[in-house]
């Protein structure tokens, strides 16, 4: 019988932009185990309704409800913004934290210098980046901008083509003849392309919430007592469309290879 410190930390994504915040947790807190989910046979949940989201999350929960975690971990702005509360109810005692709030905590940290977002079309038709910025009492200018088609790219390994300089061009062409101070990566997968996003905003600070998401589950695992100093490091994969492409084309945004990722029906 594992001990509640030993249990893994439950983290899903509709496909791998997770892995962008899998990434530094694992350099922040490598002695914890977790099980990675992938959705994949939903992706792309930006395009997805508010009900069928929500849905999403809550049978993901009910798996990690079963498999025994202590943290769960969405790894997914849109799935934060539209799943949070259902993932919540269903795992009762254990935390559920979300990407949302530490990106715009992230954001704000130097105040009063306008902010972009990109993310997914249902973030941005949620307007969450922009009400948690104000409500961390920011009144700098807001610009929210939707991207759905890097997610894509990223998705299918395409993050270093002509094709993908192309479509981030005019996908961010809003933003280019009065660029923002600071841009938030406001879904999970674009991290994975922020060496093409510099190369057209080159003055702009990208703002990646993962570092703030880690911290904020480091922080809680530490006060809770169940922070792992040795052992453990176990990664699990769980794809629930095609394990394989999803091994291939995570292993860029991980940054090392996925050698076993599993098949896994909901
Ligand atoms: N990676 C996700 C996010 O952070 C979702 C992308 C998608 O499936 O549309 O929003």
């Amino acid at each position: 019988m594992r001990t509640m410190k030993e249990r893994p930390i439950g983290m899903f994504d509709s496909g791998v932009g997770g892995l962008s915040i899998l990434r530094v947790f694992l350099e922040e807190l490598p002695h914890e185990d977790v099980v990675y989910l992938a959705d994949t046979v939903h992706f792309p949940y930006g395009k997805k309704t508010a009900e069928e989201i929500e849905g999403f999350g809550r049978n993901i929960a009910e798996h990690f409800k079963k498999v025994g975690v202590k943290l769960v971990i969405i790894a997914c702005n849109t799935a934060t913004v539209y799943s949070l509360k259902a993932v919540q109810e269903v795992m009762g005692d254990i935390p559920v934290i979300g990407v949302i709030g530490a990106g715009a905590r992230a954001a704000v940290e130097s105040k009063g210098e306008s902010i972009g977002v990109i993310a997914t079309d249902a973030t941005i038709r949620s307007h969450a980046y922009s009400d948690m910025i104000r409500s961390l009492g920011e009144t700098a200018q807001v610009t929210p901008l939707a991207t759905q088609r890097l997610v894509t790219l990223v998705e299918e390994g395409d993050v270093d083509s002509d094709h993908a300089r192309a479509v981030i061009r005019e996908d961010l062409t809003p933003l280019l003849d009065d660029p923002p101070a600071k841009l938030i990566l406001g879904c999970t997968h674009f991290p994975g392309l922020s060496h093409l996003i510099v190369e057209l905003l080159p003055e702009v600070k990208l703002i990646d919430p993962a570092y703030a998401l880690v911290k904020e589950a480091s922080d809680y695992l530490e006060k809770e007592n169940l922070l792992r100093v040795e052992g453990g490091g176990k990664v699990e994969f769980l794809v629930t469309g095609d394990p394989m492409s999803f091994a291939k084309n995570g292993s860029l945004l991980l940054g090392h290879p996925i050698k076993d990722a599993k098949k896994l029906i909901l």
